[in-house]
């Protein structure tokens, strides 16, 4: 087989970085443990489509360890940790990804991956699912999948509502605690990270517009202002505004904000939330940044039409002169920047994230015969997670007492 990874010599580096991770992985460490004693997974084959990072090295090691024949590509061209990558393909896990991969590349590694005829496939961003819908000879063993992000939550739903979807896919991204902790505190720190990495700037007194104030905007707002920035927040759902504003945010449509901001974030998983035309009112020397999953929040096409000149500043920042005159500063490539110019969200957060995942295939093989649907992680999956995370953690809480109970499912009592 043939793998895109040339330079193995790289996997000594992959493995330090790879068990760092995992001394901050318990929930992984503890069901890698487990797991590996009864070999559940022995005659599976798994398909995964994830950011090839120290902490995917991991989740991937506990399914190979349970028994899976495992096969790994990228779930985008510039995330890869080729360090990492090397370290599997070094101990027996086809790895099919390079960073910085081309577009045909980044498709024919999909491609690789759906050849195996998975079983279950684990994905992130629905490129993988999809890639098999429309090429259905790679699917006929497929039993069920499991979605990562919130942009291929919203994908497959809207497969699934078209009657399109071939099997079950449960939306790890909707367990609390994959979202609450990944995409809220993950993201945020990581975003700043990547941010840092590629400008070496203060943040500090700036202006920062973060677009999209769901949990990963959430994060990226706290976390800025946590470093001194000034933080404004552009949305379009009114609850979140205002949830926003009491959060002690200011408000204001992209127009507005465009006028004033330093640096801008994305994190939507819309489309089309800076083109030219918010570009033209912003000023001279602004930093733009996507963290959203796809790059499509910052509509890189009309930036190139409209640049006159681009030059590589440091690794992920590339600086822009537009044919009017204006200089911008664009974050890796307008791709996912916490990725892209970091190394993603930290292990310990990912820990939680990816014990959902490996509870979530071990749950579609305990129950082969679900209906087709976009599934929630299962509660008591969600529950038995935070239960070993707090372990882990060596927290403990109390539990209700009886009279707590009785008082709770109750309706007479009004004192
Ligand atoms: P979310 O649904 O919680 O939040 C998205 C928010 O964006 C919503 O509040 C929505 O109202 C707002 N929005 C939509 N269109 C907008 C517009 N035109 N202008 C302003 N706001 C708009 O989603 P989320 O979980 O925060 O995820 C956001 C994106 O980040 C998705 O693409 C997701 O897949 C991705 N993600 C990235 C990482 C990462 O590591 N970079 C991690 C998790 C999720
Ligand atoms: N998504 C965000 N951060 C990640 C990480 N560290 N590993 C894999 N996927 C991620």
């Amino acid at each position: 087989m043939k793998y895109l990874i040339k330079d193995l010599n790289l996997y000594k580096e992959g493995e330090r970085k790879v068990l760092w991770a995992f001394e901050h992985m318990p929930v992984i460490k503890y069901l890698r443990q487990i797991y590996k004693k009864n070999q559940i997974f022995k005659g599976y084959k798994i398909g995964a489509c994830l950011h090839i990072t120290s902490e995917t090295a991991n989740l991937i090691i506990n399914f190979s360890q349970a028994g899976a024949d495992i096969f790994l590509c990228p779930s985008n061209p510039l995330s890869t940790q080729d360090e990492v990558a090397a370290y599997l393909v070094k101990n027996g896990i086809p790895v099919f990804g390079k960073r910085g991969e081309s577009g045909k590349e980044y498709y024919k590694n999909i491609e690789n991956v759906a050849k195996i005829l998975p079983h279950f496939i684990i994905d992130d961003g629905g490129e993988l699912i999809t890639f098999v819908h429309q090429n259905k000879k790679y699917m006929k063993n497929i039993i069920g999948a499991t979605e990562e992000t919130t942009t291929g939550v919203i994908r497959l739903k809207n497969l699934n509502k078209q009657k399109l979807l071939k099997f079950p896919v449960i939306a790890v991204n909707n367990a609390k605690t994959k979202y609450l902790f990944d995409n809220r505190y993950g993201t945020g720190q990581s975003t700043v990270d990547g941010f840092l990495r590629a400008t070496n700037i203060l943040i500090a007194g700036k202006i920062i517009v973060v677009c999209g104030y769901g949990w990963c905007g959430k994060g990226i707002a706290q976390r800025f202002r946590g470093m001194g920035g000034k933080v404004i927040v552009v949305e379009v759902d009114p609850i979140k505004a205002l949830e926003a504003t009491m959060d002690g945010f200011s408000v204001m449509q992209i127009k507005e904000a465009s006028k004033i901001g330093d640096i801008f974030i994305t994190a939507t998983g819309n489309t089309s939330i800076i083109t030219m035309k918010e570009i033209e009112k912003m000023k001279d020397g602004v930093i733009l940044g996507n963290s959203g999953h796809f790059n499509v929040e910052i509509k890189m096409d009309e930036i190139e039409k409209n640049t006159l000149k681009k030059k590589k500043i440091r690794d992920e920042l590339t600086e822009y002169t537009l044919k009017n005159g204006k200089k911008i500063f664009i974050l890796g490539e307008g791709r996912l920047l916490n990725l892209a110019c970091a190394e993603g969200h930290p292990p310990d957060v990912m820990d939680m994230s990816f014990a959902n995942q490996f509870l979530s295939i071990k749950y579609l093989k305990e129950n082969p015969d679900l209906k087709i649907d976009v599934y929630d992680v299962p509660g008591e999956i969600d529950k038995k997670v935070a239960e070993y995370k707090l372990k882990t953690l060596g927290i403990k809480i109390d539990s209700l007492t009886k009279i707590q109970k009785k008082y709770l499912s109750s309706w007479e009592l009004g004192t």
